[in-house]
Order: structure tokens, then sequence, then C-alpha cells
């Protein structure tokens, strides 16, 4: 089996490479990443030797280098992550997010369907069915309502993905997960950055009253059912994952504060997100049913064992903060 992962040199993306290697050894994973500010080359530097990774450096809206990819490695599979994927960039520069979340997908979807690939699972998100009220979880069949031009751009994508599937008979899957959390996220995302900004004692950044509910999952749990939606899902269909696991932000922040040894003082309420959405909470019945897929990493041990990895690879998120990581692609692989 050959498949293709996009965006695996982004946080998702390469927890999944390294999964689908130790997971299905005998695949090869050919990993196409623009690396964009979100991409770090550094994050996958243990699998430089490894012969059945591929890494391309491309955009997905190129049509040739997509289109050759798939007929020179024979891809079967496509898992498409590559996205732009922070909300608050997106708030202030929605056009990207148009071209890589929409067009990129589009293109994507073409080469897929021109080269006969078997399966083209799209990688999605919760934000897509908007904002939560106190009570209630997104099921597959609620509305879409996305606030954010962010995941309006991600459910302009689903909604592509789908048609393909109902006009040229495509095989697609959609899954659509919770926040993630774990090892390699970008620090600009709420996890990261308050572990970053604690550990060298900086305000931690509070939007508004701290109130608002994300459902929470480790990036390994969702990287699982990945695997599981490319082996077991049906075709056509939309899988929500999450972890039934929801918390206001201002407890995490507590929480990581907490793990860390730090005081409170350093929490700093600034002016909230535009448009920020109040809560999301997954119901994830369809994907544990069909897909033989369960989360198994209880959030007390996936935050502590996360926090010990930016403890311990401090070297990576600094090099990430200075700017210093985007060299490493050229300093370790040359022109290539
Ligand atoms: P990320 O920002 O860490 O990584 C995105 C990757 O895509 C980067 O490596 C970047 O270089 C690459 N990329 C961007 N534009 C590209 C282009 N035009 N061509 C090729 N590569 C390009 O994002 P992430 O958090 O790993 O999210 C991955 C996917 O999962 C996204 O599609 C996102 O919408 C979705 N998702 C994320 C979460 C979450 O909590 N992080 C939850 C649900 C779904
Ligand atoms: O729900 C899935 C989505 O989760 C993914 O589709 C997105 O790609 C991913 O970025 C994430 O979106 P959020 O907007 O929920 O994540 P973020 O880490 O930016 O923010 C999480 C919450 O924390 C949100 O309520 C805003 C708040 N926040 C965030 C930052 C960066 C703060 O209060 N302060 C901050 O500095």
């Amino acid at each position: 089996m050959n498949v293709l992962v996009t965006g695996g040199a982004g946080f998702i993306g390469s927890n999944l490479v390294r999964l689908l290697r130790r997971e299905r050894p005998h695949w090869t994973v050919v990993n196409l990443d623009k690396l964009t500010y979100a991409g770090n080359a550094e994050s996958l530097a243990d699998l430089r030797d490894d012969k059945r990774h591929v890494f391309v450096r491309g955009d997905i809206a190129d049509a040739e280098l997509v289109a050759s990819l798939l007929r020179e490695h024979a891809i079967d599979a496509v898992f498409n992550l590559a996205a732009e994927s922070h909300v608050d960039r997106s708030i202030l520069g929605p056009g990207i997010f148009v071209e890589t979340n929409v067009s990129g997908t589009q293109v994507m979807l073409d080469c897929a369907r021109a080269e006969k690939v078997k399966r083209f699972v799209q990688i999605s998100t919760d934000e897509v069915y908007g904002s939560l009220g106190a009570t209630g979880r997104f099921t597959e069949a609620s509305p879409l309502q996305p606030s954010s031009p962010y995941s309006a751009s991600k459910a302009a994508a689903d909604l592509l993905v789908l048609a393909y599937g109902h006009t040229y008979g495509m095989d697609v899957v959609v899954t659509r997960c919770s926040n993630n959390y774990g090892p390699y996220q970008f620090p600009e995302k709420l996890i990261p950055l308050m572990i970053a900004n604690a550990l060298e004692d900086k305000k931690l950044p509070v939007y508004g009253d701290g109130q608002q509910v994300r459902d929470w999952i480790h990036v390994e749990d969702h990287n699982r059912a990945l695997l599981a939606a490319l082996e077991e899902g049906r075709a056509g269909e939309v899988y929500n994952l999450g972890s039934d696991n929801e918390w206001p932000n201002l407890q995490i922040v507590g929480r990581l504060l907490e793990i860390l040894g730090k005081g409170r003082d350093l929490i700093a309420h600034v002016q909230d997100r535009p448009g920020h959405d109040r809560r999301y909470a997954i119901d994830a019945a369809k994907a544990q049913r069909e897909l033989g897929w369960s989360p198994r990493i209880a959030f007390a041990d996936g935050l502590a064992s996360t926090v010990d990895w930016y403890v311990k690879n401090r070297g990576w998120w600094e090099r990430v903060r200075t700017g210093e990581y985007r060299t490493f692609y050229e300093r370790n692989y040359g022109a290539r």
C-alpha cells in the first residue's frame, strides 16, 4: 500500500506519518508539504533515513506536482491534512485559507480522481458545525454553521469532497475531529503556547473570560482514528472524532501551571477573539460503532506527557520561536 499524506510536516501530519510507519511498516508514505510557517522539517528528523518515508516539498495546489506524485508512487490512498489551521490567522488574512483549504483540496480531488486513487480521506474539524450553547453535542447530522474564515474554508472543502463522491463516484471519507494536543504542536495553539510561555515566565494570554469550552483529544488517538477511517470507513460517510473531554480554557491553563509548578499570577486576561466560538463538544458514537476505534489516552496522562515533551524538547519550540526552524530543511536536505 502506498499512501500520500499532505501536510505531513505539521503537528497532526508528522505524528500521523510516524504512526503509519510504526503500525503499517510495509506501507510507503509519501509526504507532501509546502513547509509554510507551520511546517517544520525538524519534526520529521527521526525519519530522515527511513526509505519508506518520501518527503516532497511542494504545494497541494500544484496540479502537475500532485499528479506526478500520485503516478510515480502509484498512490492507493490520500490523507489530506495540508491546510492553514489557525483561527486567529484566518481573522487577520482569510485569502490564503481559501487558496489552500478550498482550492488546494479541489486540486487534490481532481488529481486523485484522474489517477484513480482508491480512497481520499479528508481531515476536517468540528469547527465546521459552529458553536454550541451550554448543552448538546455535534453529530454528523448537525448543520454546518462555520463562524470563522478558517472553519468556513474547511466546511467548503468538506462539501467539495462529498460532492466529488456523489457526482463522480469517488471513494471519499470525511473526518471531523475536536481539538488535538500532543507533541510537535506549533506554539501558537493554546496548550503549547501556554506551556512555552510558562516555562519562560511570560504572561499566559487568556482570551476574554476564559470560559470557552473545547473538547480535547490526544493526537495519537486522532491519528489511530484516521487509519481506521481509511481501512474501515464507508465511502461517502462523515465521521466525528473526539474523546468526550470538555474543558473550559481557564481550567486547562490552571492545570498546566500546576503541572509546571508555576503561579496563577502569570495568567493575563486579554481581548477576546472576534466571533469566538463558545463551546465545542463532539459525539463520536458513529466512529466508535463503525470504525472499531475508541480513544485510549486519558486526559490527565496525555496532558502530563505532553508537558513533559515540551520540557524535554525545549530546543524544538525555542527554534520555532526564534524562526531558526525555517532553515532546518535547507541545512539538512540541501536543495533537494
Ligand atoms: P498545522 O498547521 O500544524 O500543519 C499544517 C501543515 O500543512 C504544515 O506542515 C504546512 O506546511 C502544510 N501546508 C500548508 N499549506 C500547504 C499547501 N498549500 N501545500 C502543502 N502543504 C501545506 O495543522 P494541524 O494542526 O496539524 O492540522 C492538520 C489538519 O487537521 C488541518 O487540515 C486541520 O484543519 C485539521 N484539524 C486540526 C485539528 C487541531 O486541533 N489541530 C483538529 C481537527 C482537524
Ligand atoms: O476544534 C478543532 C480546531 O481546534 C482545529 O480545527 C484548529 O485547526 C485548531 O487550531 C483548533 O482551533 P481553536 O481555535 O479551538 O484552537 P486554539 O488553540 O487557537 O484555541 C483554543 C482555545 O483557546 C480557543 O477558545 C481560544 C483560546 N485561546 C487561544 C490562544 C492561542 C486563548 O484563550 N489564548 C490564546 O493565546
